[in-house]
């Protein structure tokens, strides 16, 4: 078959930094193609140039044979190429159909009196009609008549995609789409893309999720620091191991191998009990909520995402106000106090979301490495800050925890995704909290940085910390927590020794179809 999108020797610089280094690439039409690379490897460097966001500083794009210039995203898709991005740019307040119409004008002559006019006015019937049938041919499972604000993650993520289908993109990039998607919505999306191949579409996805790649892709391509390493079959011999290696380099060890430690019952370092919050509509979206963690333990919280997860890390984070109830550190109570005393207190805290929470993108990394930390005596002296040791303290936690910089300490804007998380993990770990609040510690990280941070967990684990471990990659929970406690309408509904549990009964907890609170 022919290529529907071919690259040649396609570079972006930024500054003396290659982001992407000469790279000949090249996609089949009709195929699901998956790319794989670390964190920091131009991944989305590559799909921004394809998307017409960056432009290359040196090499040629052609799609269907013909070479291709794209100045804006509204070049790329007249050009057939189509994107979703993971942070989504629908209008909440608008319905579905209106926002797939959003920008879309159709010139059409009106008669206003005597004088035929031409004016940007949509023919409603005709759209309408065309919206359905998409919906309908790609199975979409989409109401055209619903607002935004009121759809799932999953079922917005499908009006993005039918936007780009509407407007008869050929070929369509999928940034990590699957990392804002709970389960059963990535089973959904899997389906959504092998349909999309069906009705005969290219479908390009990136993804750190080596499972994912081998359920979707019929072809995998590798990037390394900047260049494509080759692309293989999605066949028996793909396996995540190789292709692990591939991307990194060198052999991974992708399973986790738990600590021997025992807990330490007898010492309870993080206590919350009777724990209470409402959302801004007044709904409690944590409800009495009790646990305790030990030393030497990793508590792991599983549920499906939206059963109040969210809200107990604000609780806990003093990012909400409570409902009632009490947390202690060590036999303290820290209800309410805000982050930077939590702080004081010994609390270390990785958030969900590192954009809004974690990161300032505007100062640099050596500043994001310290935030947060930032009174404290080694970095600060009556009010000065001590620039050396700033300056240490990033060299030494870039070099630890191999965050890839493209220049000497850029803005954390310029930093890929994942390479930003690792920011906040060797922020909250080189810290030395006694108690740690993580929440999707690896999400858009790669394998093998995963690994890295898996095998950290474990070692705060065996220094006598208390670790809170939310998240929804369920395989993580259990693999690295002691004990589980499942979330399910913002109640703990179910409490589980890890290695006792299987993924079957934790999944019956979690959508609700089995509690503790049921009467026997
Ligand atoms: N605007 C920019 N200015 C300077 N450097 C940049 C900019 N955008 C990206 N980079 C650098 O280019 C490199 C590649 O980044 P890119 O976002 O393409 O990685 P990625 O493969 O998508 O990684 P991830 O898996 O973490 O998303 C990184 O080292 C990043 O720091
Ligand atoms: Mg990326």
């Amino acid at each position: 078959m022919s290529a529907i999108m071919r690259v040649e020797k396609l570079t972006k610089k930024f500054g003396d930094f290659t982001a992407n280094d000469s790279i000949d690439f090249e996609v089949k039409k009709g195929e699901i193609r998956a790319i794989i690379g670390e964190n920091g490897a131009g991944k989305t460097t590559l799909m921004n140039m394809l998307y017409g966001l960056l432009q290359p500083t040196s090499g040629q794009i052609y799609f269907d044979e013909k070479p291709v210039k794209m100045h804006s995203p509204a070049d790329a898709i007249a050009n057939g190429i189509g994107m979703v991005h993971q942070h989504f740019k629908l209008s909440p307040s608008l319905t579905v159909y209106e926002n797939i119409l959003l920008g879309i004008e159709i010139k059409k002559e009106i008669k206003l009196g005597k004088k035929a006019v031409k004016l940007p006015i949509i023919d409603n019937s005709t759209e309408r009609k065309k919206v359905d049938e998409l919906i309908k041919k790609y199975n979409f499972n989409l109401d055209p008549d619903t607002k935004i604000r009121d759809l799932s993650v999953g079922a917005r993520q499908r009006v993005e995609i039918l936007k780009m289908l509407y407007r008869d993109v050929k070929m369509l990039i999928l940034d990590e789409p699957t990392a804002v998607l709970i389960p059963q919505e990535i089973d959904e999306l899997i389906e959504t893309i092998h349909g999309l191949k069906r009705m005969g579409q290219t479908v390009i996805i990136i993804t750190h999720k080596l499972e994912e790649v081998k359920r979707c892709a019929d072809t995998i391509s590798v990037m390394r620091r900047g260049r494509m390493i080759g692309t293989v079959q999605n066949d028996d011999e793909a396996t995540s191991e190789k292709l692990a290696e591939m991307m990194v380099g060198r052999p991974v060890l992708l399973s986790v191998i738990k600590s021997g430690k025992p807990v330490n019952s007898e010492k309870v370092l993080y206590e919350v009990s009777h724990l209470s919050g409402k959302n801004s509509e007044g709904r409690m979206v944590v409800n009495d909520v009790s646990f305790k963690i030990h030393e030497n333990e990793i508590l792991g919280v599983a549920g499906i995402e939206g059963n109040g997860q969210t809200e107990l890390m604000y609780l806990l984070t003093g990012l909400m106000k409570p409902a009632g109830g009490s947390v202690k550190i060590n036999g303290q109570e820290v209800l309410q106090m805000y982050p930077d005393q939590l702080r004081k207190n010994g609390l270390g805290i990785v958030p969900e979301d590192r954009y809004l929470q974690g990161l300032c993108l505007s100062m640099p990394v050596s500043s994001n490495l310290i935030a947060g930390y930032h009174g404290q005596e080694k970095f600060c002296h009556h009010g000065i800050m001590d620039k050396k040791s700033i300056r240490k303290n990033m060299d030494k936690l870039v070099d630890e925890y191999d965050i890839r910089l493209s220049k000497d300490d850029p803005e954390v804007s310029q930093l890929s995704g994942g390479n930003g998380q690792k920011v906040i993990i060797a922020r909250e770990f080189s810290s030395d909290p006694s108690v740690l609040l993580m929440s999707q510690p690896t999400r858009g990280v790669d394998v093998g940085a995963t690994a890295f941070i898996y095998k950290n967990i474990l070692r705060m684990r065996d220094e006598n910390k208390a670790i809170l471990l939310i998240s929804s990659e369920l395989s993580e929970v259990k693999s690295l927590a002691d004990r589980i406690i499942v979330f399910h309408n913002g109640e703990i509904v179910g409490e589980f020794i890890a290695d006792e549990v299987s993924f079957y009964e934790l999944g019956l907890y979690m959508s609700g179809a089995k509690s503790m609170r049921d009467p026997a």
